[in-house]
């Protein structure tokens, strides 16, 4: 089985997906480590050199090939991974696996991404927090309809092993 954990930037994808693989034993797999493997570059000179629409033909790229390979394995998405192409058909039409959406408010976005910015790209010029709230807060009204495609959705506004626990209970 693959679990597919899926979210807005911020929202805990790589810390809850190690966790939850250290839980269930299965592999862990970080999209967004995966594409910078593949290409030898991180996301950030990506963007930079090529621009957001080569990344996202990149993107959808790499994850038709990992969910047509992947097994036994915990996948943690980029945030925009679901928004773009045809990818949530390819997450929801993916085998033997559940998707998974780390629910948070703008809010509680927003706090946790002004200290964590400096590996995204998309926020780099972001500096305020009313800025970071308005950018969060349009941005996530854009994507939410990808993210509630997910089979569980979760309230990930707790602790880390709290998330863990949900998730667990969710699917078993
Ligand atoms: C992006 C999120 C990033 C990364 C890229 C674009 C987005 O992943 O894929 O910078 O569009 O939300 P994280 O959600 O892991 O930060």
């Amino acid at each position: 089985m693959n679990i597919i954990l899926m979210g807005y930037m911020g929202s805990g994808k790589s810390l809850i997906g190690q966790e939850l693989s250290k839980a269930l034993n299965l592999d862990f797999v970080d999209f967004d480590s995966f594409i910078e493997e593949r290409e030898g570059v991180s996301i950030n000179i990506i963007f930079e050199t090529k621009g957001e629409i080569h990344f996202r033909k990149l993107e959808s790229l790499y994850l038709k090939e990992l969910l047509d390979t992947v097994s036994n394995s915990i996948v943690s998405l980029g945030g925009g991974t679901p928004c773009y192409g045809n990818n949530i058909q390819l997450i929801k039409s993916s085998n033997n696996a559940k998707s998974i959406y780390l629910n948070l408010s703008v809010s509680e976005l927003s706090n946790r991404l002004l200290k964590d910015k400096a590996k995204r790209p998309l926020l780099k010029f972001i500096d305020s927090k009313m800025d970071m709230d308005e950018f969060v807060g349009k941005h996530l009204f854009e994507r939410i309809n990808f993210y509630n495609q997910a089979d569980i959705i979760i309230n990930a506004n707790k602790k880390p092993k709290d998330v863990v626990e949900e998730i667990v209970l969710q699917l078993f």
